[in-house]
């Protein structure tokens, strides 16, 4: 029998469960796989921790938020193991073999791509399901995790608006998606949004002051602002913008490191930027601001029947593709169906939103401002 182990690493996102569901009962149910899922991503993998997962244990969980295999952040060539950074491709390798695994599955989004990447090189048959709310994988039609997270963002924006209008204020809400701004955007747009802040677009605070005072003057004494996690005014996009280059620049793995480093300090000295926009925008309107960060509850909780659906026909295609032998791919949704793409295409890219992308289009034609 073909066996298979199957992990979760990365940010946690409504719909892992039903991922993993639609994969298992797949391999077990039409293939007559044996399956066992590794605890706590990439860790668990280096740490040899796993359950057998059989029918039973996939039963009951398609509606249920998180992961039930819990999941970690770490990285498979540069794990923190009793204090020290370890390379823990070759300790993997070796529990591969010894549980006999024919394949691993891993369910991630950006970070794991480039984890399964690395195993993938080492030798290893591995696929990965994408997985994030933030919806900025390449390769991909969509990710799993995003649709819930849209809808939970939409219906705080609803509730703000409530309160903004009845205290003329303006509230500004942070927004998941500390690269690319997809959650911000599709609920600025769902929501009414009167501005939406992208990290894709570096704001300028006057022009933002601008939109609201103009609302303002058609009698409109408030305004709510979606406010993506990884918008920057246009000091501080450029200042990214530069610590990123010096990463993509740098000759030696140390001096990658390092430019990282620098980049993970100018990112942490900008980090209270929507708190300091409302300060800033409260100064130019004369309104009262308020800030609200929406936060984890955007991960948490059970996936929306269209993200359930999503899971299911991509992890089914999962099983698919590793009883047909189709490795080192990420199983992409397209269109309705699912199909392979290599992992070479999407390890380490980051699908922003394109600023002439219908999406921008549709809320500008409306008159959302962008603050550009
Ligand atoms: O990657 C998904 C994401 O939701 C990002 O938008 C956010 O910056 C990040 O997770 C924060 O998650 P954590 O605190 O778990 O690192």
């Amino acid at each position: 029998t073909t066996r298979v182990g199957i992990l979760t690493a990365g940010g946690d996102s409504p719909g892992l469960n039903a991922a993993i569901r639609g994969f298992g009962k797949a391999a077990i149910g039409t293939y007559g796989m044996e399956l066992i899922g590794f605890r706590d991503g990439m860790r668990g993998l280096a740490e040899n921790r796993y359950i057998p997962l059989d029918s039973q244990a996939l039963s009951g969980i398609l509606t249920v938020g998180g992961t039930i295999l819990g999941t970690s952040r770490d990285k498979v060539h540069k794990m923190v193991v009793d204090g020290a950074v370890k390379d823990m491709i070759p300790t993997i390798k070796k529990n591969y073999e010894k549980d006999r695994l024919d394949a691993l599955v891993c369910l991630g989004g950006g970070g794991t791509a480039k984890n399964a990447k690395r195993l993938a090189d080492a030798g290893m048959n591995v696929i990965t399901l994408p997985k994030t709310i933030d919806n900025d994988l390449v390769g991909t039609d969509q990710t799993f995790g995003f649709a819930t997270a849209l809808e939970i963002a939409t219906e705080a924006i609803d509730r703000l608006h409530s309160t903004a209008h009845s205290h003329h204020r303006i509230i500004l809400t942070e927004i998941m998606g500390h690269r690319a701004g997809w959650l911000a955007l599709g609920a600025g747009i769902a929501g009414g949004a009167d501005v939406i802040l992208l990290p894709e677009v570096p704001y300028n605070v006057e022009s933002i002051a601008e939109t609201i005072k103009r609302r303002r003057s058609h009698g409109s004494n408030f305004s709510v602002i979606a406010v993506a996690e990884g918008a920057r005014d246009e000091r501080d996009a450029a200042q990214l913008a530069a610590a990123d280059a010096l990463v993509r620049e740098a000759g030696s793995p140390e001096a990658r490191d390092a430019a990282k480093a620098h980049r993970a300090n100018v990112e942490a000295s900008h980090r209270a930027h929507t708190f300091t926009l409302a300060g800033e925008l409260e100064k130019a309107t004369g309104l009262e601001s308020r800030v609200t960060i929406l936060g984890y509850v955007q991960r948490g909780g059970t996936p929306s029947g269209r993200d359930r659906m999503l899971a299911t026909v991509l992890g089914t295609a999962g099983a698919d593709l590793v009883a047909k032998g189709v490795f080192g791919v990420m199983v992409a949704s397209r269109g309705e169906g699912a199909e392979p793409v290599p992992l070479e295409e999407v390890a380490g890219k980051i699908r922003y939103v394109p600023i002439d992308h219908p999406w921008i289009r549709a809320a500008k034609e409306v008159g959302t401002g962008f603050g550009d």
